[in-house]
């Protein structure tokens, strides 16, 4: 018998303060303007001093188990996917999994940035697949604002806090019908955040804030989508007409509006979340999904297409039958 992985639950969480693009323009020589016409964004929310990955995924996990009507110990793994880790090890995923009350089963995170979810999207769809987990709860949970400059304008405009969750379990019914992840270390300095603790003599003086070449990056992030789009639906035998929603990685409304373009899709039909939360990293397109399915735009039985581009590159796409 064929097994699916299809999503029972979903969840997120937004700090309270919100930074909006006026207050950015006390910091760095920018305006609403500019930010709102190049990237989509207003508003993002900012954890608060006392708020961590972890306290955050908690939440959002705990919503997920809540729809879901599940209790917390029946799942069987847990992957977050996190750039702003709570500590070095234990994992924030052994962090939640400890927060969550749950006393045996599998936890850890994974690093791929902006594509994270969908990378353990991937991940736990082979275990469910191959019948090693039945539940799994994936979370990204982010607190880029850690992360920034707030002196660069090219990348503090972008980024926000926030965590998304989603709980798979195993289904005869389609589920995830298929994923494709990739990496490409050549990019490395396209997009990068160093570690100051691990630095060597030669990069001692690196500071640990996102550093990014823009413009490259949107144009890499532009192409590379449109192929995973086509890779996609091949893979599926499918046309772009099959699919009902796009739920993208929301970095830039230009980005977002290629691809929807490329699947001539109206953007009616793209869950876009970008102007009240900014760039929530791998939260993004778990964020997206949540308020998609909460708001009933995203019903049973309809084909959604998410997909990500971040640092290293990694891209990804996974295609789900609701
Ligand atoms: O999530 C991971 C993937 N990340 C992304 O996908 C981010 C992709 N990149 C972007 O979203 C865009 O490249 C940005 C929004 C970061 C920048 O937009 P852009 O249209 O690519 O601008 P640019 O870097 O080509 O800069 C154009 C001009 C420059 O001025 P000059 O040299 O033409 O005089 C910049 O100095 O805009 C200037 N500029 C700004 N002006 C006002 C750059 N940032 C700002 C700013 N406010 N915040």
């Amino acid at each position: 018998m064929k097994r699916f992985s299809k999503i029972i639950g979903t969840g997120g969480y937004l700090p309270e303060t919100i930074r909006t693009n006026d207050d950015i323009s006390k910091l760095v020589d920018t305006s609403d303007g500019w930010i709102f016409e190049r990237t989509g964004i207003r508003n993002r929310h900012i954890a608060a001093a006392d708020e961590t990955s972890a306290s955050m995924a908690e939440i959002a996990a705990k919503k997920a188990i809540e729809m879901a009507g599940i209790e917390a110990g029946e799942i069987d793994l847990i992957i977050v996917a996190t750039g702003t880790p709570d500590r070095v090890y234990p994992s924030t995923a052994c962090l939640l999994q400890q927060r969550l009350g749950i006393q045996n089963c599998v936890a850890f995170d994974i690093q791929a940035a902006c594509s994270g979810a969908i990378f353990a999207m991937s991940i736990a769809d082979q275990y469910i697949k191959n019948g090693a987990a039945d539940k799994v709860l994936i979370v990204g949970s982010e607190i880029c604002s850690r992360l920034v400059d707030w002196n660069d304008r090219g990348t503090c405009i972008l980024f926000g806090d926030g965590a998304g969750a989603v709980l798979l379990d195993s289904s005869e019914e389609a589920g995830i019908l298929s994923t494709h992840i990739h990496s490409d270390g050549e990019y490395e300095n396209l997009l990068y955040c160093p570690n100051p603790q691990a630095a060597t003599d030669k990069n001692q003086a690196e500071k640990g804030v996102i550093t990014m070449r823009g413009n490259e990056v949107f144009k890499m992030a532009v192409n590379t989508l449109g192929r995973i789009v086509d890779e996609t639906l091949t893979a599926n035998n499918m046309e772009k007409t099959d699919i009902d929603w796009l739920i993208p990685h929301q970095a830039n409304t230009r980005i977002i509006a290629a691809t929807a373009r490329k699947l001539k899709m109206s953007m009616d039909q793209v869950i876009v979340t970008l102007e009240n939360q900014g760039n929530t990293s791998s939260a993004s397109v778990l964020l997206a999904l949540n308020e998609g399915i909460r708001s009933h735009q995203i019903q049973r039985g309809h084909v959604i297409l998410l997909e990500a581009f971040g640092a290293g590159f990694t891209w990804g796409s996974a295609l789900i039958k609701y």
